[in-house]
């Protein structure tokens, strides 16, 4: 029996309606259902719409239909809770009955979801969740986000070189927390640089103030800091109100802290500050021009971040991968995402065949005001094609 026959039966079997299955069955045969498990509500909820929004535009763009197929969407506000992740997936896969799942803002949302994917045998995307571990969650997981360690190392090889030599860490105490922190001590480390201090903080409503004025007595060159998506304004707040940079510390982050959709709203405290991440809104392809463009004309002004753009490459993935397939899902479709190459709004990437984890360039970048009156994350420099250093292969 085919997949689709099946989770057909199945429903069928929860609702007791048999009538239903053969209208169901014949209706889905022209259909890719699509997932996506967001955070739509509560305080991640700017990185759902983000996602919604880079998966629409991809398809404003390119159709709604490949190989044959229409492709659908169906959203589920996961509100940020594990358990409710788990929940709407089950539902998607058992109900819905999509094809493909994709989605997730933090690291243990995709944790929760991935025996659902297993077990079903649904090709799932990872769009964020950027601990180097989830990959092998589920091997139905394919990610076209990044990894903390492989945007964290751009940053910690730039510190050292640039006369930054002791530099306390502080992070957000989960997955991607101690992935980064633990990546950038290692490298920095190894380039010859000294780590004074290692602060973790709670990733719900955190206060820095008392953390900032511990980091402000010891005078480091620097802070590093990872906080997810969302939490940057915040943080910069209260970065400039303890006085940090007036006291000497400079700030170093991945592009998390001064992602493109808060950024302009931070103000002057953010100039200068270096990150490393894969994306900015200011990456200077053509490619990234349209798209940036179209984005913003498609939502009321709003600028782009590493979410939509994750969003954005996670339909063009499964597209190119539905072409291959012949519009053919489950396996079949699994296989045809892995190797595959192509260029995004961010430069080229590339998904690892064995391992399912996305290739890309870093950039190193420095917050600067750009002739239009905003501010920006202008790249300087860049590492080329980069492996998740947190795996070992
Ligand atoms: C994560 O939970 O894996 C995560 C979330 C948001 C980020 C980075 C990582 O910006």
């Amino acid at each position: 029996m085919k997949r689709k026959q099946l989770l057909a039966a199945l429903c069928a079997g929860v609702f007791a309606v048999s009538s239903m299955v053969p209208w169901t069955a014949q209706a889905k045969e022209d259909t890719v259902k699509v997932g996506l498990i967001l955070s739509m509500t509560g305080a991640f909820a700017s990185t759902g719409i983000q996602i919604e929004q880079g998966a629409r535009l991809f398809m404003k763009q390119h159709g709604d239909t490949v190989a044959g197929k229409k492709i659908e969407l169906v959203i589920k506000d996961d509100t940020g809770a594990p358990d409710q992740a788990r929940r709407v997936a089950q539902e998607l896969v058992v109900q819905d009955q999509v094809d493909v799942l994709g989605g997730f803002v933090l690291t243990p949302l995709a944790l929760a979801t991935a025996q659902v994917s297993t077990r079903s045998k649904t090709p799932t995307i990872v769009m964020v969740a950027a601990t180097s571990s989830v990959i092998n969650a589920s091997p139905y997981f394919v990610r076209s986000s990044f990894t903390m360690p492989q945007v964290t190392i751009g940053v910690a090889e730039w510190a050292p070189a640039n006369g930054i030599k002791n530099v306390a860490t502080l992070v957000s105490d989960y997955g991607p927390g101690i992935d980064a922190e633990k990546a950038f001590i290692e490298r920095f480390e190894a380039n010859g640089g000294t780590i004074v201090e290692s602060i973790r903080v709670p990733l719900q409503n955190p206060d820095f103030a008392p953390f900032l004025q511990r980091v402000r007595n010891q005078k480091p060159d620097a802070v590093f800091v990872f906080l997810p998506a969302g939490v940057g304004t915040q943080f910069m707040k209260q970065f400039a109100d303890r006085g940090l940079a007036e006291a000497g510390v400079r700030l170093l982050a991945t592009g998390d802290v001064v992602e493109d959709d808060i950024l302009n709203g931070m103000g002057d405290v953010a100039l200068d500050v270096v990150t490393s991440h894969h994306y900015s809104a200011a990456h200077p392809s053509e490619l990234n021009k349209k798209f940036v463009q179209d984005f913003k004309e498609a939502y009321n002004g709003r600028r782009p971040n590493y979410m939509a753009v994750a969003a954005y490459d996670g339909m063009k993935l499964l597209y190119n991968a539905l072409e291959a397939t012949g519009g053919k899902t489950g396996d079949e479709l699994l296989e045809a995402m892995k190797g595959q190459k192509f260029e995004s709004p961010r430069g080229p990437i590339h998904i690892e065949a064995d391992t399912r984890d996305i290739v890309q360039n870093v950039y190193i970048r420095r917050v600067e005001r750009l002739d239009d009156g905003e501010l920006y994350n202008v790249e300087f420099d860049v590492l080329e094609q980069v492996r998740d250093p947190g795996q070992s292969k």
